[in-house]
């Protein structure tokens, strides 16, 4: 069986999906099994053949995570520590989802040109919610070695509010938006981080530790959000004009501070054969068949 934490989540209401669509044997628990309790956690494994548990439940909201670190310590930290713990108990694998927020943004400064982040990269999270992210990252491979972390970014679906869903609201409201485009990364389709995921829990002897998963080729929000409009109106989805001007990260203000530059290399994940759509494709793909 294969045990999907946080499976009513935008990532795992997506997987739950795709890997039962892949005939896969799946359970799923969110909030009601919390991955705070070990004692919740062993009772509801008892019993059960589970040969994979995947974590997607954590605490998402970045900014808000500046006011209550302590919160989103526990829920990205404490609780996979929990669920590696488990996973070592039952002789269970661990896959844990992490993000580009470990890193600092600015690989200029560490590198001698800006290039995609490696997994081995140093991380140097700026906000709280990198720095949970993080610790998660590191509890789990300490208490659980055989275990897989995945980091995404920029995560998009049809299961979760994301900025896909945003931009097209904002572009149907009104004439004009502005969006940030000093800020360069690359979009993901939950879709394909699931089918990604199906990849690396179904070959046989995947390595343990860390892989990256975006989808390929990068942009900034800008263009993201030009891309969202333009496929949108060619598909039918969108039926005005909304003017979408750039905009500094100084002039959109948030509490924390977003990376400058979280681009992901992810020649560890396809060096094992996983395919990497691109970001473009695949947004086309989500907007013709999942809107
Ligand atoms: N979204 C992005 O852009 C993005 C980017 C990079 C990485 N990631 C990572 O991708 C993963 C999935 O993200 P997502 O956007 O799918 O997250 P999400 O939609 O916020 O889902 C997280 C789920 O975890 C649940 N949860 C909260 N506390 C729990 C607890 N104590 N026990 C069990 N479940 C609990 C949440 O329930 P409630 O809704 O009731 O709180 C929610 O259903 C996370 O690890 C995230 O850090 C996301």
């Amino acid at each position: 069986m294969i045990w999907i934490v946080g499976n009513k989540g935008m990532l795992g209401t997506e997987l739950t999906q795709y890997l039962q669509n892949q005939g896969l044997p799946v359970l799923g628990t969110d909030r009601e099994v919390s991955f705070l309790d070990p004692d919740a956690l062993s009772a509801f494994a008892q019993d059960k053949p589970i040969f994979w548990i995947i974590n997607c439940a954590a605490y998402t909201a970045v900014d808000k995570a500046e006011d209550e670190e302590d919160l989103a310590l526990r829920l990205n930290a404490e609780g996979p520590e929990n669920l590696a713990r488990l996973a070592q108990n039952i002789g269970a694998r661990l896959l844990h989802i992490s993000t580009d927020y470990v890193f600092s943004g600015t690989p200029q400064l560490q590198f001698d040109a800006p290039r995609p982040y490696r997994e081995d990269d140093p991380t140097g999270p700026t906000g709280a919610y990198g720095r949970t992210k993080e610790a998660g990252e590191r509890r789990v491979l300490a208490v659980a070695p055989s275990s897989l972390i995945v980091r995404t970014a920029w995560l998009y679906g049809a299961h979760g509010p994301n900025f896909v869903f945003t931009m097209l609201r904002l572009m149907k409201e009104r004439d004009r938006i502005g969006v940030v485009a000093d800020q360069r990364g690359t979009p993901t389709w939950a879709r394909d981080l699931a089918a990604a995921i199906h990849g690396l829990i179904t070959k046989p002897e995947v390595p343990a530790g860390i892989y990256h998963f975006t989808n390929d080729g990068e942009c900034t929000w800008y263009d993201f959000a030009l891309a969202i409009r333009d496929e949108a109106r060619t598909l039918g989805l969108l039926d005005k004009d909304c003017t979408v001007n750039p905009l500094t990260t100084d002039q959109y203000p948030t509490k924390a501070r977003r990376p400058a530059y979280s681009v992901l290399s992810k020649d560890k994940i396809k060096a094992l054969g996983i395919p990497v759509p691109g970001w473009r494709e695949s947004l086309v793909e989500f907007l013709k068949t999942q809107l």
